[in-house]
Protein backbone atom coordinates (compact mmCIF):
# COMPACT_ATOMS: atom_id res chain seq x y z
CA UNK A 1 0.00 0.00 0.00
CA UNK A 2 1.28 3.58 -0.77
CA UNK A 3 1.30 6.00 1.51
CA UNK A 4 0.93 9.55 -0.34
CA UNK A 5 2.18 12.66 0.49
CA UNK A 6 -0.88 15.39 0.76
CA UNK A 7 0.21 18.65 -1.25
CA UNK A 8 -1.50 21.88 0.44
CA UNK A 9 -3.07 24.26 -1.70
CA UNK A 10 -5.04 26.42 0.14
CA UNK A 11 -6.77 29.59 -0.31
CA UNK A 12 -8.27 31.85 2.18
CA UNK A 13 -11.97 31.50 3.20
CA UNK A 14 -15.08 33.06 0.74
CA UNK A 15 -16.76 33.65 4.21
CA UNK A 16 -16.53 36.75 6.56
CA UNK A 17 -15.35 35.94 9.89
CA UNK A 18 -19.30 37.30 10.63
CA UNK A 19 -20.67 35.07 8.47
CA UNK A 20 -18.92 31.53 9.61
CA UNK A 21 -20.09 32.52 12.81
CA UNK A 22 -23.71 32.75 12.08
CA UNK A 23 -23.33 29.52 10.91
CA UNK A 24 -21.72 27.84 13.88
CA UNK A 25 -24.38 29.82 16.17
CA UNK A 26 -26.96 27.30 14.82
CA UNK A 27 -25.22 24.55 12.50
CA UNK A 28 -27.68 21.97 12.07
CA UNK A 29 -26.41 18.69 10.68
CA UNK A 30 -24.87 18.27 7.01
CA UNK A 31 -26.20 21.69 5.73
CA UNK A 32 -22.77 23.58 5.64
CA UNK A 33 -19.24 23.30 4.65
CA UNK A 34 -16.19 23.95 5.30
CA UNK A 35 -13.67 26.26 2.82
CA UNK A 36 -11.39 23.08 1.97
CA UNK A 37 -11.41 19.36 1.21
CA UNK A 38 -8.80 16.73 0.26
CA UNK A 39 -8.58 14.91 -2.06
CA UNK A 40 -6.07 11.62 -3.41
CA UNK A 41 -5.93 10.00 -6.38
CA UNK A 42 -5.91 6.02 -6.83
CA UNK A 43 -5.15 4.45 -10.22
CA UNK A 44 -4.38 0.63 -10.44
CA UNK A 45 -0.38 0.24 -11.57
CA UNK A 46 0.09 3.59 -9.66
CA UNK A 47 -1.11 2.87 -6.56
CA UNK A 48 -2.51 6.09 -4.17
CA UNK A 49 -1.25 9.45 -5.68
CA UNK A 50 -2.00 13.28 -5.96
CA UNK A 51 -3.12 14.09 -2.57
CA UNK A 52 -4.19 17.96 -2.46
CA UNK A 53 -5.96 20.15 -0.06
CA UNK A 54 -7.97 22.29 -2.10
CA UNK A 55 -10.84 24.63 -1.92
CA UNK A 56 -14.00 23.08 -1.23
CA UNK A 57 -15.96 22.85 -4.63
CA UNK A 58 -18.09 20.83 -7.46
CA UNK A 59 -16.55 17.88 -9.09
CA UNK A 60 -16.89 17.48 -12.72
CA UNK A 61 -17.38 13.82 -13.60
CA UNK A 62 -18.24 12.28 -17.20
CA UNK A 63 -21.86 11.09 -17.01
CA UNK A 64 -20.40 7.64 -17.65
CA UNK A 65 -18.37 7.28 -14.52
CA UNK A 66 -18.70 3.90 -12.95
CA UNK A 67 -20.21 5.36 -9.40
CA UNK A 68 -22.98 7.04 -10.79
CA UNK A 69 -24.27 3.42 -12.29
CA UNK A 70 -23.00 1.05 -10.12
CA UNK A 71 -22.60 2.68 -6.90
CA UNK A 72 -19.71 1.33 -6.15
CA UNK A 73 -18.82 4.00 -2.94
CA UNK A 74 -17.90 4.12 0.93
CA UNK A 75 -17.97 6.41 3.50
CA UNK A 76 -16.84 7.37 7.22
CA UNK A 77 -18.48 9.82 9.74
CA UNK A 78 -15.91 10.91 12.73
CA UNK A 79 -16.13 13.69 14.79
CA UNK A 80 -13.77 16.88 15.86
CA UNK A 81 -13.94 18.32 18.97
CA UNK A 82 -12.96 21.48 20.66
CA UNK A 83 -10.81 20.61 24.30
CA UNK A 84 -11.60 22.93 27.06
CA UNK A 85 -7.82 24.29 26.24
CA UNK A 86 -8.31 26.08 22.57
CA UNK A 87 -6.57 22.29 20.78
CA UNK A 88 -8.84 20.18 18.56
CA UNK A 89 -9.26 16.15 19.06
CA UNK A 90 -11.18 13.93 16.86
CA UNK A 91 -12.55 10.49 18.57
CA UNK A 92 -11.15 7.16 17.49
CA UNK A 93 -9.94 7.97 14.18
CA UNK A 94 -7.99 4.79 13.31
CA UNK A 95 -11.15 2.95 14.05
CA UNK A 96 -12.96 4.54 11.44
CA UNK A 97 -9.72 4.12 9.46
CA UNK A 98 -9.99 0.58 9.86
CA UNK A 99 -13.64 0.22 9.00
CA UNK A 100 -12.97 2.17 5.92
CA UNK A 101 -10.80 -0.27 4.79
CA UNK A 102 -12.70 -3.08 5.68
CA UNK A 103 -15.76 -1.71 3.69
CA UNK A 104 -13.25 -1.04 1.11
CA UNK A 105 -12.01 -4.74 0.84
CA UNK A 106 -15.94 -5.65 0.93
CA UNK A 107 -16.65 -3.14 -2.06
CA UNK A 108 -13.85 -4.56 -4.01
CA UNK A 109 -12.25 -1.27 -3.27
CA UNK A 110 -8.28 -0.46 -2.66
CA UNK A 111 -7.67 0.04 0.96
CA UNK A 112 -6.20 3.78 1.96
CA UNK A 113 -3.54 3.19 4.73
CA UNK A 114 -5.13 3.97 8.35
CA UNK A 115 -2.24 6.58 8.33
CA UNK A 116 -3.29 8.35 5.36
CA UNK A 117 -6.87 8.70 6.45
CA UNK A 118 -6.07 10.37 9.49
CA UNK A 119 -3.18 12.67 8.33
CA UNK A 120 -6.30 13.71 5.66
CA UNK A 121 -8.53 14.04 8.59
CA UNK A 122 -6.17 16.06 10.68
CA UNK A 123 -4.66 18.44 7.51
CA UNK A 124 -8.15 19.65 6.96
CA UNK A 125 -9.07 19.89 10.34
CA UNK A 126 -6.17 21.87 10.75
CA UNK A 127 -6.30 23.63 7.38
CA UNK A 128 -10.30 24.59 8.59
CA UNK A 129 -9.73 25.11 12.09
CA UNK A 130 -12.34 28.27 12.43
CA UNK A 131 -14.66 25.79 11.69
CA UNK A 132 -14.38 23.83 14.65
CA UNK A 133 -17.32 24.98 16.90
CA UNK A 134 -16.03 26.29 20.71
CA UNK A 135 -16.01 24.03 23.58
CA UNK A 136 -18.53 23.16 26.16
CA UNK A 137 -21.71 22.72 24.03
CA UNK A 138 -22.47 19.50 22.55
CA UNK A 139 -21.54 21.14 18.21
CA UNK A 140 -18.70 19.57 16.99
CA UNK A 141 -16.69 19.26 13.21
CA UNK A 142 -18.44 16.39 11.51
CA UNK A 143 -15.96 14.62 9.20
CA UNK A 144 -16.86 12.77 6.16
CA UNK A 145 -14.02 11.21 4.03
CA UNK A 146 -15.60 9.24 1.24
CA UNK A 147 -14.40 6.90 -1.86
CA UNK A 148 -15.86 6.57 -5.32
CA UNK A 149 -15.68 4.78 -8.22
CA UNK A 150 -14.24 7.33 -11.13
CA UNK A 151 -13.34 4.98 -13.93
CA UNK A 152 -15.59 6.17 -16.80
CA UNK A 153 -17.30 2.90 -18.86
CA UNK A 154 -20.35 1.26 -18.07
CA UNK A 155 -19.02 -2.19 -17.77
CA UNK A 156 -19.44 -4.41 -14.28
CA UNK A 157 -16.23 -4.82 -12.52
CA UNK A 158 -14.08 -3.15 -9.83
CA UNK A 159 -12.70 0.05 -11.20
CA UNK A 160 -9.62 1.05 -11.89
CA UNK A 161 -9.28 4.63 -10.51
CA UNK A 162 -11.21 5.91 -7.59
CA UNK A 163 -11.06 9.19 -5.60
CA UNK A 164 -10.56 9.31 -1.47
CA UNK A 165 -12.12 12.78 -0.63
CA UNK A 166 -12.54 14.19 2.79
CA UNK A 167 -15.20 16.92 3.79
CA UNK A 168 -16.08 18.50 6.67
CA UNK A 169 -19.36 20.31 7.97
CA UNK A 170 -20.11 21.99 11.49
CA UNK A 171 -22.78 19.82 13.25
CA UNK A 172 -24.95 20.36 15.94
CA UNK A 173 -27.67 17.70 17.07
CA UNK A 174 -28.73 15.32 14.55
CA UNK A 175 -32.43 15.11 15.43
CA UNK A 176 -33.84 18.76 16.00
CA UNK A 177 -35.73 18.40 18.93
CA UNK A 178 -32.03 17.60 21.09
CA UNK A 179 -32.94 14.58 23.56
CA UNK A 180 -36.08 13.99 23.38
CA UNK A 181 -37.25 10.68 22.33
CA UNK A 182 -37.02 9.48 18.99
CA UNK A 183 -40.20 7.22 17.76
CA UNK A 184 -39.08 3.80 15.93
CA UNK A 185 -41.11 1.74 13.31
CA UNK A 186 -40.33 -1.49 13.43
CA UNK A 187 -40.05 -2.83 9.82
CA UNK A 188 -41.44 -6.31 9.87
CA UNK A 189 -41.35 -7.13 5.93
CA UNK A 190 -38.70 -4.02 4.48
CA UNK A 191 -35.33 -5.40 5.46
CA UNK A 192 -31.94 -3.22 5.24
CA UNK A 193 -29.17 -6.27 4.67
CA UNK A 194 -29.08 -9.89 4.01
CA UNK A 195 -26.69 -12.71 5.20
CA UNK A 196 -23.61 -12.29 2.95
CA UNK A 197 -24.43 -9.27 2.15
CA UNK A 198 -22.70 -5.73 2.84
CA UNK A 199 -24.72 -4.17 5.92
CA UNK A 200 -21.68 -4.33 7.59
CA UNK A 201 -19.81 -2.19 4.96
CA UNK A 202 -20.37 1.56 5.08
CA UNK A 203 -21.45 2.13 1.59
CA UNK A 204 -24.14 4.43 0.37
CA UNK A 205 -26.50 2.11 -1.12
CA UNK A 206 -27.36 0.70 2.39
CA UNK A 207 -29.14 3.91 2.72
CA UNK A 208 -30.69 3.98 -0.72
CA UNK A 209 -31.85 1.04 0.30
CA UNK A 210 -33.41 2.78 3.54
CA UNK A 211 -35.39 5.36 2.57
CA UNK A 212 -38.50 3.80 1.39
CA UNK A 213 -39.05 2.24 5.13
CA UNK A 214 -37.81 5.69 6.38
CA UNK A 215 -40.44 7.69 4.32
CA UNK A 216 -43.31 5.18 5.48
CA UNK A 217 -42.13 5.08 8.91
CA UNK A 218 -42.70 9.48 8.39
CA UNK A 219 -46.07 8.59 7.28
CA UNK A 220 -46.83 6.71 10.26
CA UNK A 221 -45.08 9.44 12.81
CA UNK A 222 -42.40 7.89 13.20
CA UNK A 223 -38.96 9.31 13.40
CA UNK A 224 -36.76 6.18 12.28
CA UNK A 225 -36.93 2.40 11.17
CA UNK A 226 -35.66 -0.26 13.52
CA UNK A 227 -34.33 -3.47 11.17
CA UNK A 228 -34.94 -7.19 12.24
CA UNK A 229 -32.81 -9.86 10.05
CA UNK A 230 -33.44 -10.80 6.75
CA UNK A 231 -33.64 -14.22 7.41
CA UNK A 232 -36.38 -15.29 10.49
CA UNK A 233 -37.76 -11.70 10.87
CA UNK A 234 -36.83 -11.44 14.23
CA UNK A 235 -34.11 -10.47 15.83
CA UNK A 236 -33.17 -7.07 16.22
CA UNK A 237 -30.17 -5.35 13.96
CA UNK A 238 -30.09 -1.89 14.32
CA UNK A 239 -31.72 1.58 13.01
CA UNK A 240 -30.76 3.10 8.99
CA UNK A 241 -28.31 5.15 11.07
CA UNK A 242 -27.37 4.17 14.19
CA UNK A 243 -26.71 0.95 16.63
CA UNK A 244 -29.17 0.08 19.27
CA UNK A 245 -28.88 -1.10 22.93
CA UNK A 246 -31.11 -2.08 25.05
CA UNK A 247 -31.19 -1.31 29.34
CA UNK A 248 -31.99 -3.79 31.73
CA UNK A 249 -32.60 -3.78 35.69
CA UNK A 250 -32.62 0.06 35.94
CA UNK A 251 -35.56 0.20 38.13
CA UNK A 252 -34.44 -2.73 40.79
CA UNK A 253 -31.37 -2.45 43.42
CA UNK A 254 -29.61 -5.13 40.26
CA UNK A 255 -26.35 -3.52 38.69
CA UNK A 256 -27.66 -1.90 35.36
CA UNK A 257 -26.85 -3.89 32.71
CA UNK A 258 -26.86 -2.67 29.08
CA UNK A 259 -27.21 -5.21 25.54
CA UNK A 260 -26.84 -4.15 22.45
CA UNK A 261 -27.50 -6.61 19.26
CA UNK A 262 -24.43 -9.03 18.24
CA UNK A 263 -22.46 -8.18 15.17
CA UNK A 264 -23.84 -10.83 12.31
CA UNK A 265 -22.22 -9.13 9.90
CA UNK A 266 -25.47 -8.03 8.51
CA UNK A 267 -25.11 -4.60 10.44
CA UNK A 268 -22.71 -1.87 11.00
CA UNK A 269 -19.63 -2.39 14.26
CA UNK A 270 -20.73 1.21 15.17
CA UNK A 271 -17.94 2.67 16.82
CA UNK A 272 -20.19 4.73 19.48
CA UNK A 273 -21.43 1.02 20.14
CA UNK A 274 -18.06 -0.58 21.01
CA UNK A 275 -17.04 2.19 23.20
CA UNK A 276 -20.20 2.30 24.91
CA UNK A 277 -19.34 -1.35 26.04
CA UNK A 278 -16.13 0.45 27.49
CA UNK A 279 -17.95 3.86 29.38
CA UNK A 280 -20.99 1.41 30.92
CA UNK A 281 -17.92 -0.70 32.78
CA UNK A 282 -16.77 2.93 33.46
CA UNK A 283 -19.64 3.76 35.14
CA UNK A 284 -20.11 0.21 36.95
CA UNK A 285 -22.97 -1.18 34.94
CA UNK A 286 -22.54 -4.65 32.81
CA UNK A 287 -22.53 -4.66 29.08
CA UNK A 288 -22.58 -7.34 27.02
CA UNK A 289 -23.17 -7.80 22.93
CA UNK A 290 -26.38 -10.52 22.57
CA UNK A 291 -28.92 -11.38 19.78
CA UNK A 292 -32.32 -9.64 21.24
CA UNK A 293 -36.15 -10.37 19.58
CA UNK A 294 -38.46 -8.37 19.00
CA UNK A 295 -40.70 -10.79 21.05
CA UNK A 296 -38.40 -10.21 23.86
CA UNK A 297 -38.40 -6.26 23.65
CA UNK A 298 -41.85 -6.12 23.75
CA UNK A 299 -42.34 -8.67 26.63
CA UNK A 300 -39.24 -7.36 28.99
CA UNK A 301 -40.66 -3.59 28.51
CA UNK A 302 -44.37 -4.43 29.22
CA UNK A 303 -42.82 -6.75 32.62
CA UNK A 304 -40.69 -4.13 33.46
CA UNK A 305 -36.94 -5.11 33.09
CA UNK A 306 -36.00 -3.59 30.35
CA UNK A 307 -36.60 -0.06 31.41
CA UNK A 308 -34.69 1.78 28.33
CA UNK A 309 -34.13 1.97 24.99
CA UNK A 310 -31.45 4.13 22.96
CA UNK A 311 -29.97 4.43 19.44
CA UNK A 312 -26.38 5.57 19.50
CA UNK A 313 -23.63 6.57 16.20
CA UNK A 314 -21.37 9.32 15.77
CA UNK A 315 -24.12 12.08 14.16
CA UNK A 316 -26.68 11.27 16.87
CA UNK A 317 -24.66 10.72 19.75
CA UNK A 318 -26.76 8.99 22.23
CA UNK A 319 -30.77 9.24 21.30
CA UNK A 320 -33.20 7.77 24.17
CA UNK A 321 -36.37 5.19 21.85
CA UNK A 322 -39.62 6.56 22.77
CA UNK A 323 -42.47 5.36 20.96
CA UNK A 324 -42.10 1.95 19.21
CA UNK A 325 -44.85 1.08 16.74
CA UNK A 326 -45.41 -1.76 13.90
CA UNK A 327 -48.36 -3.00 11.49
CA UNK A 328 -49.83 -5.15 14.75
CA UNK A 329 -48.45 -3.49 17.90
CA UNK A 330 -47.60 -0.11 19.73
CA UNK A 331 -45.98 0.41 22.96
CA UNK A 332 -44.16 3.22 24.92
CA UNK A 333 -40.70 2.93 26.24
CA UNK A 334 -39.75 4.57 29.40
CA UNK A 335 -42.79 6.21 29.68
CA UNK A 336 -41.42 8.44 26.70
CA UNK A 337 -39.19 9.90 28.58
CA UNK A 338 -35.14 9.65 27.96
CA UNK A 339 -34.23 7.09 30.90
CA UNK A 340 -31.26 7.71 33.86
CA UNK A 341 -28.88 5.36 32.52
CA UNK A 342 -29.02 6.73 28.53
CA UNK A 343 -28.55 10.47 29.97
CA UNK A 344 -25.56 8.97 32.38
CA UNK A 345 -24.09 7.34 29.41
CA UNK A 346 -24.56 10.04 27.08
CA UNK A 347 -22.98 12.57 29.63
CA UNK A 348 -19.87 10.22 29.93
CA UNK A 349 -19.20 9.55 26.32
CA UNK A 350 -19.59 13.42 25.26
CA UNK A 351 -16.87 14.25 28.70
CA UNK A 352 -14.68 12.43 27.20
CA UNK A 353 -15.17 13.87 23.40
CA UNK A 354 -15.46 17.00 24.97
CA UNK A 355 -12.16 16.78 26.84
CA UNK A 356 -13.53 17.46 30.67
CA UNK A 357 -13.47 13.71 31.58
CA UNK A 358 -10.13 11.71 31.88
CA UNK A 359 -9.51 9.62 28.60
CA UNK A 360 -8.62 6.35 30.43
CA UNK A 361 -9.04 4.69 27.03
CA UNK A 362 -6.71 6.46 24.69
CA UNK A 363 -9.72 7.50 22.73
CA UNK A 364 -8.85 11.13 21.63
CA UNK A 365 -6.53 12.22 19.10
CA UNK A 366 -5.16 15.46 19.57
CA UNK A 367 -4.10 17.49 16.46
N1 LIG B 1 -25.33 1.87 11.97
C1 LIG B 1 -25.40 2.54 10.81
C2 LIG B 1 -26.18 1.93 9.69
C3 LIG B 1 -24.75 3.79 10.67
O1 LIG B 1 -24.83 4.48 9.52
C4 LIG B 1 -24.04 4.31 11.76
C5 LIG B 1 -23.37 5.60 11.65
O2 LIG B 1 -22.23 5.71 11.30
C6 LIG B 1 -23.98 3.56 12.95
C7 LIG B 1 -24.64 2.35 13.01
C8 LIG B 1 -23.19 4.04 14.12
O3 LIG B 1 -21.82 3.95 13.86
P1 LIG B 1 -20.77 4.92 14.53
O4 LIG B 1 -21.02 4.84 16.00
O5 LIG B 1 -19.46 4.38 14.14
O6 LIG B 1 -21.04 6.27 14.01
C1 LIG C 1 -22.88 8.80 11.28
O1 LIG C 1 -23.34 8.77 12.41
O2 LIG C 1 -21.72 9.20 11.04
C2 LIG C 1 -23.66 8.36 10.15
O3 LIG C 1 -23.07 8.05 9.17
C3 LIG C 1 -25.12 8.32 10.28
C4 LIG C 1 -25.85 9.04 9.19
C5 LIG C 1 -25.56 10.50 9.15
C6 LIG C 1 -25.70 8.36 7.87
Amino acid sequence: MTTPTIELKPTSSPLSDADREAILASPGFGRHFTDHMVIIKWTDGRGWHDGQLVPYGPLSMDPATNVLHYAQEIFEGLKAYRQPDGTVATFRPEMNAKRFQSSARRLGMPELPVETFIEACDLLVQQDEAWVPSHGGEESLYLRPFMIATEIGLGVRPANEYLFIVIASPAGAYFAGGVKPVSIWLSEDRVRAVPGGVGDAKTGGNYAASLLAQAEAAAKGCDQVAYLDAVEHKWVEELGGMNLYFVYGAASDQKPKIVTPTLTGSLLAGITRDSLLSVARDLGYESEEARVSIDQWRRDSENGTLTEVFACGTAAVITPVGTVKSKSTEWQQSEGKPGEVTLKLREALLDIQRGVSEDKHGWMHRL
